[in-house]
């Protein structure tokens, strides 16, 4: 039988999903491996795409998206970030955030470039990143607060290094930045000739203080490619829309990949995702509202059982460490499953320095995160007396 890329073999299943496909096998387990909101896509979000699909043309749209759409890209940068991004030529609409990160690595790398990954980090680099022929330089943020410092990006350059991936709010670690660590790393970005690619996909999802996008740095723009979408600020998850803007002559390339890889996103969706951008601006806020409260209890209730825990600002996920149990965070969690059926996904998925940690997503109900920390407590209860 014929074989497949010989980098294949390297790319595993991600954790989070070996998790949550393993969830049906426990009748009654409680699943918080969820990495998209429980809410739904609001009711007018939908009937906009409805009313599209019965009075629109459902051809394909331009290759970056309709110019609607883009246009509201655009206005939602300038007037949230004031960061100016032509809807010709500077915003690009995507099959989510995911065909971003595919499109940028794919125009960006050449065989043997570095890309710098600050981790614990997204799962979702990686495979993209080798598939590409570049090398992934994952590096050590849990001896930094889980923070991309300064000192940490500019030691890890090296002569190789074509760009950096920021992720925040951060998947997993819930983590976000001030102003004052983002103009530092600013700074940093400024001196070296590298890409700085910025997955800003749940920058809505910020549950304290402001999101600062790198957009909002015009000194840094032509290095500056920033993913976001609609999956996490809306619960459109499924509709697959996501975006990405910087300089013109850098997303003329990623254009060029996302056309021969997908033409353009489906027509039914953008305009799902126009009524989102022009109308439905509050959503996230009411979201977040639910997402704070979850956090609160969730944090509480983990450091009461004596995990050691950053307290997220962002996103809807936490990370404790459960090192003094278990070091193997594929081994707590299958054992996790099996003995209490709480199933969350392991630290180690998401880089080697995300090991002995577990993931919990609070995108969920109170009454799941309930039953979860009782049965994490009880799970812990048990370790301590074996
Ligand atoms: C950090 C991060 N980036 C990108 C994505 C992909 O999102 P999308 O549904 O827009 O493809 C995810 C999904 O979990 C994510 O956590």
């Amino acid at each position: 039988m014929p074989e497949a890329n010989r980098k294949m073999k390297d790319i595993e299943v991600p954790g989070t999903r070996q998790f949550a496909n393993r969830v049906e096998e426990f009748p009654g387990c409680v699943d918080l491996t969820l990495g998209q909101p429980d809410f739904e896509t609001p009711q007018p979000i939908k009937d906009a795409a409805i009313e599209a699909i019965n009075t629109k043309s459902m051809k394909y749209s331009h290759n970056t998206g309709l110019f609607e759409l883009r246009e509201a890209i655009s206005n939602y940068y300038k007037n949230k970030y004031d960061a100016e991004y032509d809807p010709n030529g500077e915003v690009l609409v995507t099959v989510g955030g995911s065909e971003g990160i595919d499109g940028i690595l794919r125009a960006i790398l050449d065989p043997g470039d570095e890309v710098i990954v600050p981790a614990p980090t997204y799962l979702g680099y990686e495979p993209i990143i080798e598939l590409s022929g570049g090398v992934t330089k994952f590096v050590d943020m849990t001896e930094t607060g889980l923070i991309a410092t300064p000192e940490l990006i500019e030691n890890n350059i090296t002569d190789k290094t074509k760009a950096v991936i920021l992720n925040y709010p951060t998947n997993p670690t819930g983590v976000t930045y001030t102003k004052a660590q983002m103009d530092a790393l600013v700074e940093v970005f400024r001196e070296y000739d590298i890409f700085v690619i910025t997955d800003e996909i749940y920058g809505e999802n910020t549950l304290e203080g402001e999101h600062i996008s790198l957009a909002g740095y015009p000194e840094i723009k032509e290095k500056v490619l920033v993913i976001n979408g609609l999956s996490k600020s809306h619960g459109m998850t499924g509709w697959r829309i996501g975006y990405v803007v910087g300089h013109r002559t850098i997303l003329e390339e990623v254009t060029a990949v996302h056309l021969y890889n997908t033409i353009c996103a489906s027509i039914p969706s953008q305009y799902a995702a126009i009524e989102a951008l022009r109308n439905q601006l509050n959503v996230p806020e009411e979201m977040n509202a639910a997402y704070v409260k979850r956090r609160d209890y969730i944090y509480d209730r983990l450091v009461n059982m004596g995990l050691e825990v950053k307290k997220p600002t962002g996103a809807f996920y936490i990370f404790p460490s459960v090192e003094k149990y278990e070091k193997d965070s594929f081994k707590f969690c299958t054992d996790l499953l099996e003995t209490v059926q709480l199933a969350v996904v392991p630290g180690r998925s998401f880089s080697e320095f995300g090991e002995g940690h577990i993931r919990l997503s609070f995108a969920c109900s109170m009454e799941e995160l309930e039953a979860a920390a009782d049965r994490l407590e009880k799970y812990i209860g048990m370790l301590e007396e074996r």
